[in-house]
């Protein structure tokens, strides 16, 4: 399916919405893990996204993905921010030179945080939500099941990349924030195109 202007920017207006309501518990999820931030740093990001939001002043989908990710670059603060950024910059990019084809678009922001994070699959990061949903996707299985899976594999992984890795094997047993705030991205782009 195609990601239309309108369809990003519900999508966007949802995760502000929801980064907000849930900034303690990413607070809480970084704590354990991490130092704390998370959340407050998402909503950081995410307020100044409303901001353009409302100003409305993106003419495209690829336009708009690009303020978002800018937004989140320069607001956020954490290692979070570039990481958001890039995946929504490449997807920007993505969208400029190809088409706005969904699973292609969030395959692209998948590579683009691997790259950004040299970080792999498993290494108990964003990324283990981002690249399974690009491959549910391309499968016709991106659902609220797979997704919640998703998430629920983060625990039993031990960190290998960011702050959490300085904790090694004592990182297990505790969800990744980031996976986290990726995973309710992803719900929100499932109440968006109506699943
Ligand atoms: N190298 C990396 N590659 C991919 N994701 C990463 C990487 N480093 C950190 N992350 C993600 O960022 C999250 C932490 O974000 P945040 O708390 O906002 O930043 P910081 O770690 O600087 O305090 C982690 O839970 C993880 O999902
Ligand atoms: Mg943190």
């Amino acid at each position: 399916m195609e990601l239309t202007l309108d369809l990003a920017k519900k999508w966007l207006q949802l995760f502000a919405k929801d980064i907000q309501s849930q900034q303690g518990f990413l607070n809480e999820l970084d704590t354990a893990i991490g130092d704390g931030d998370h959340g407050t740093n998402m909503v950081r990001g995410m307020q100044q996204v409303q901001v353009l939001l409302q100003q409305d002043t993106a003419s495209d989908l690829s336009a708009l993905l690009k303020q978002a990710a800018f937004a989140l670059i320069s607001k956020v603060g954490g290692a979070s921010g570039p990481l958001y950024g890039t995946a929504l910059l490449d997807m920007s990019k993505y969208a400029q030179e190809h088409d706005s084809q969904l699973e292609a678009l969030i395959q692209a922001g998948a590579s683009g945080i691997a790259r950004r994070g040299q970080a792999q699959v498993g290494d108990k990061t964003m990324l283990d939500i981002w690249q399974p949903v690009a491959h549910d996707l391309s499968q016709g299985q991106f659902n609220r099941q797979n997704l919640q899976q998703h998430l629920a594999a983060t625990k039993d992984m031990e960190a290998h990349k960011g702050r959490a890795s300085y904790l090694a094997e004592r990182s297990i047993g505790h969800i990744d924030p980031g996976a986290q705030s990726s995973e309710i991205l992803f719900n929100n782009l499932l109440q968006v195109i109506g699943e």
